[in-house]
């Protein structure tokens, strides 16, 4: 979510400006966020909109920011510290938003890419062709349009007889007939900054809302006989807005079955497209398998051949070649090539799995290099530590690596085995080759090669239950078993099983 956006391509024939307007408070989606900042498939809208502008190599990209101004601002200080916020003090309408953001950059000269902060569909393509059509056309403003199936809630696109742009009408404000129309203000347009400037200041708030509208600028122009156009988008779904929660859901998926559709184009299995989510950030290498409910979020990266799921969700994760994690949630971590994780295991930042290591099941890492092809196969917490390779981590080993006030590392070196149950009290080393015995609360170092025992020695009652649980199924069983205690009046001590 707060991955920089990659920086924009160099291309030829940019705009002066892009100018993102991203002021409002987003009323309809009844939540404390601006909305802006609501995320799908990694990025906030926000940043859905300034990726798709960024080919244009804007010398200036402004956002306007009014709601919320103070998380929209840090979310830009981290995404696209470039980008500069100017402050819309009152929402009067985004055509006054854009009338402020153009009073920052009192000198431009040229185009100028005026965009919806809430269209997170937005491709760089679409914008790119706006500015071509703009630029073929000669216009003074383009507008983006669409085509839709239902334009509820949409500005519509008043054309005259000719088929020439005349107007944009907002819905409340629309006669009936004009409502009918299908064709929309996708909310993108390209204009000329000096006339453009001009006709911001020209604006009225004589409408249903009012508010000063962006969309009148268009009429205004017109009327000036200046030339305008409509643009109309190749796929109209790239320009949905979005208002409200079940439109986010909605762009989500959208957004969601394009990635896919991008890996599978590029050789990534996908078993169910309907249970997998990638974000746009992510990156599957071809021949890698994506098993149902995979979640791959933030920097993630997946290697050749490996396969992920099912139920699986990777973080900021790398997995490496021909590795595999099943039913796991992993977070920050490094899964190297043809190593294993799961099923139920957590992997928590710093996690580092050299080449084929196996994190088993209901395993808890953090802060931890495992060597090659070192196992810790079930029920272990592992944390604060180095291990060699080729070692081995009995089931229900904890690396004790909390004093209550700090964190301490342990060392457990190559081939080593550590035996089941096995506390290890950090700060603590294991040498090479060493073993530590099942049960035992390791709290000083065991050199390579020794075994470390560090338990009570076992001793057994004789016929105990025999004369405390008398009657009982254990008692009769024991009976039935023969009396093999029955000469040892006194307690017996068992051998060490070392
Ligand atoms: C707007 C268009 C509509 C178009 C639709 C496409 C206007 C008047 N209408 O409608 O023709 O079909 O987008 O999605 O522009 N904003 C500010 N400051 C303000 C008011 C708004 O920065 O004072 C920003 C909002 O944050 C938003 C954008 O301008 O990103 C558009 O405002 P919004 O209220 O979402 O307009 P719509 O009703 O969706
Ligand atoms: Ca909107």
């Amino acid at each position: 979510m707060t991955q920089p956006l990659p920086p924009g391509a160099t291309a030829e024939g940019g705009v002066a400006a892009v100018v993102v307007l991203a002021a409002g408070q987003g009323t309809r989606m009844k939540s404390s966020l601006p909305k802006v900042l609501h995320t799908l498939g990694g990025r906030s809208m926000l940043g859905h909109v300034l990726a798709a502008a960024a080919p244009l190599a804007a010398r200036h990209t402004l956002v306007v920011v009014g709601a919320g101004r103070e998380a929209v601002e840090d979310h830009l200080a981290q995404v696209a510290p470039g980008a500069q916020p100017v402050l819309q003090e009152q929402q009067r309408g985004s055509g006054h938003a854009a009338a402020v953001a153009l009073a920052a950059v009192p000198d431009l000269d040229g185009p100028v890419l005026l965009v919806n902060g809430d269209a997170p569909l937005l491709r760089p393509e679409t914008v790119t062709a706006l500015l071509d059509a703009h630029r073929a056309a000669g216009n003074v403003l383009t507008v983006l349009t669409a085509e839709v199936d239902d334009p509820t809630g949409l500005g519509r696109i008043v054309r005259g007889a000719d088929g020439a742009v005349r107007a944009i009408v907002e819905e409340r404000d629309a006669t009936p007939e004009q409502r009918t129309v299908r064709e929309v203000n996708a909310g993108v347009y390209v204009g000329e900054a000096a006339p453009l400037r001009r006709a911001l200041g020209l604006l009225g708030e004589d409408n249903d809302q009012g508010e000063q509208y962006l969309t009148d600028v268009l009429g205004l122009l017109v009327a000036e006989g200046a030339p305008v156009g409509g643009a109309p988008a190749e796929d109209p779904v790239d320009v949905l807005g979005c208002n409200d929660r079940r439109e986010l859901a909605a762009r989500r998926r959208t957004l969601n079955d394009r990635v896919l559709d991008e890996l599978m184009r590029a050789g990534v299995t996908v078993v169910d497209p309907a249970t997998t989510w990638v974000d746009v950030t992510v990156t599957v290498a071809p021949d890698a398998l994506l098993e149902p409910g995979a979640q791959l979020r933030g920097t993630t990266s997946v290697g050749t051949g490996a396969v992920v799921g099912p139920d699986t969700t990777l973080v900021d994760t790398e997995v490496g070649a021909g590795a595999g994690v099943v039913r796991s949630h992993v977070l920050g971590a490094v899964v190297g090539p043809e190593a294993t994780v799961g099923p139920f295991s957590y992997l928590r930042p710093g996690t580092r799995l050299a080449a084929g290591a196996k994190v088993g099941a209901f395993v808890e890492t953090k802060n931890v290099e495992v060597g090659e092809g070192s196992k810790v196969p079930h029920l272990s917490y592992v944390g604060d530590a180095t291990i060699g390779r080729g070692a081995n981590i009995g089931a229900a080993t904890v690396f004790v690596n909390y004093d209550g006030v700090e964190k301490h590392h342990t060392t457990v070196g190559d081939h080593v085995r550590i035996g089941s149950d096995t506390m290890l009290v950090a700060p603590v080393t294991v040498g090479d080759g060493a073993y530590t015995a099942a049960g035992s609360v390791i709290t000083t170092d065991v050199p390579p090669g020794a075994m470390g025992v560090a338990r009570a020695r076992q001793r057994n009652v004789a016929r105990w239950v025999q004369r405390r649980r008398p009657g009982t199924a254990a008692a009769k069983a024991a009976e039935a078993a023969g009396d093999a205690g029955a000469d040892a009046a006194a307690d017996t001590r068992a051998e060490a099983s070392e």
